[in-house]
């Protein structure tokens, strides 16, 4: 069992080791230095974005010329302290299994490739220092958003990929189907009969899990979901991505005012874990993404959140000492300019913002006393713009009855979504946080395409 057996690297480097004795390390070469008494190679396992030095004493007993940057090798050998090296500690060779050779045409060559260029060899970018970094750093903060909510009493909960409901109303959703193209059963209508379709209805992929979060919540009170999100909307920017993952937290007995404590404590916990558990992962973005990265997330820590409502940010961005693309007029979408400028000029920190029109906010939404606005509320970061989107939901039956036929809806299709207003009905309130979008946030990535390890966008599901 030489797998279990061996020592990560990671470990060795923190020595976190029970012996220097006898150690066995599985990993990838990056470099090979060979001189004639003397031969160095660096060798990374993926545990660390660092990579752990073995020195060979006698060369001309190993097949060195065998060992190509990219070579995957099995190493025994012992560890000795060198002290007022960076690294601390290295690993003398005693025996070294080549694993699979490299050939010279390995692509990932030691000079610094493009961002552009390595989205083109997704199957390889994770191999180096920046993308490994990344998918550690995802990993990390997957776990601190467990960790936030289990620790919160959260409940996580699963909704489904494959749904009929549209949760947003916007029409988004990628079609799901088995129906034979090249013989489409139709209505009397001539229309495509879905009823002869795998479900027997039409269906897609979710585009939110949060009308099946809010009957969790209905039940088990707080719960939330962690899971992927599909969107079909042509929209090819850095920010948005056709299949993402979202966070989307439901609370029953919660209004809006005590949700949006919980999205300001919330945001706030995962720059506090990036900084204190992702150490090694935020000194590197520091590095090499965005110097003063980590001052930027301790600010923020440190700041309140500015709270305004829709109405507010349109006067703000009225008097704006700037010209818009899109001239700003109360009952508009605020476009990524105005929510960039609200947050980056005016505000210099992340801004919340409450009680946005009806007619432009989703169907659930809980209408104000004022029958202009929504309980809704979109969070706002400087570059990022919107990384969340919520609201406290319409509990009152009839009112949310009325709103779903204003909007057209199919009311027999939603009828369990009503019937929770039906029995037991209470306030409740949940939103969605965008997993990319915060980790772009924190690491200063400009791309969603880079934060992802398979990004898909409109023309694009290579890898
Ligand atoms: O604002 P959205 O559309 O809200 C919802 O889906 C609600 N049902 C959430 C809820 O209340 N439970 O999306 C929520 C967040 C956005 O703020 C954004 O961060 C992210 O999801 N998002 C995207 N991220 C990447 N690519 C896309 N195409 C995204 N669309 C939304
Ligand atoms: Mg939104």
């Amino acid at each position: 069992m030489d797998y279990f057996k061996r020592t990560k690297i990671k470990d060795i480097l923190q020595k976190d080791i029970e012996s220097y004795q006898d150690v066995k390390v599985l990993g990838w070469v990056k470099t090979k230095r060979v001189s004639k008494n003397i031969a160095f190679l660096e060798l990374n396992d993926g545990s660390t974005v660092k990579n752990l030095q073995i020195v060979i004493l006698n060369p001309s007993d190993f097949a060195l010329e065998e060992i190509n940057r990219g070579a995957s090798l099995k190493i025994k050998g012992y560890l000795e302290d060198v002290p007022n090296r960076e690294q601390s500690i290295e690993m003398k060779a005693e025996k070294i299994d080549i694993i699979g050779t490299a050939p010279d045409n390995y692509i990932l060559q030691k000079k610094e490739h493009s961002f552009e260029f390595l989205r083109e060899i997704a199957h390889l970018r994770p191999r180096t220092k920046t993308f490994s970094t990344v998918n550690r750093f995802r990993n990390k903060i997957s776990y601190a958003i467990h960790k936030y909510y289990q620790e919160k009493g959260f409940q996580y909960i699963h909704s489904p990929i494959i749904t009929a409901s549209d949760a947003e109303g916007a029409g988004e959703m990628f079609k799901v189907t088995t129906l034979d193209f090249e013989n489409l059963p139709k209505n009397d209508q001539g229309e495509v009969n879905y009823q002869e379709d795998f479900f027997g209805e039409q269906t897609g992929l979710t585009v939110s899990g949060q009308l099946e979060a809010e009957v969790m919540a209905t039940a088990l009170g707080d719960v939330y979901t962690f899971g992927p999100t599909f969107r079909a909307e042509n929209s090819n920017t850095s920010r948005h991505a056709s299949e993402f993952w979202m966070i989307e937290p439901e609370m029953a007995f919660c209004n809006l005012e005590e949700m949006m404590d919980l999205i300001e404590d919330f945001i706030k916990y995962l720059f506090e874990y990036a900084i204190e558990e992702a150490e090694e992962e935020m000194e590197f973005f520091d590095q090499n993404i965005e110097k003063g990265r980590k001052e930027t997330l301790q600010k923020i820590i440190n700041a309140t959140f500015a709270r305004i409502t829709y109405t507010e940010a349109v006067n703000i961005l009225k008097k704006a000492d700037q010209s818009f693309e899109f001239p700003v007029e109360w009952g508009m979408d605020l476009q990524t300019e105005h929510e960039r400028y609200l947050t980056e000029k005016h505000f210099k920190k992340p801004v919340l913002v409450t009680d946005y029109p009806l007619g432009i906010k989703a169907f659930y939404m809980r209408a104000n006393d004022d029958n202009q606005t929504v309980a809704a509320v979109d969070c706002l970061v400087p570059e990022v713009g919107e990384i969340i989107g919520g609201s406290q939901r319409e509990e009152r039956y009839d009112v949310l009855k009325k709103r779903m036929e204003e909007e057209n809806m199919n009311i027999d299709k939603y009828e369990w979504f009503l019937e929770l207003r039906k029995f037991g009905t209470v306030p409740h309130s949940g939103f969605g946080l965008g997993f990319e979008r915060i980790l772009m946030y924190i690491s200063g990535i400009k791309n969603i395409r880079d934060i992802i390890p398979f990004p898909r966008t409109p023309g694009n599901a290579r890898f």
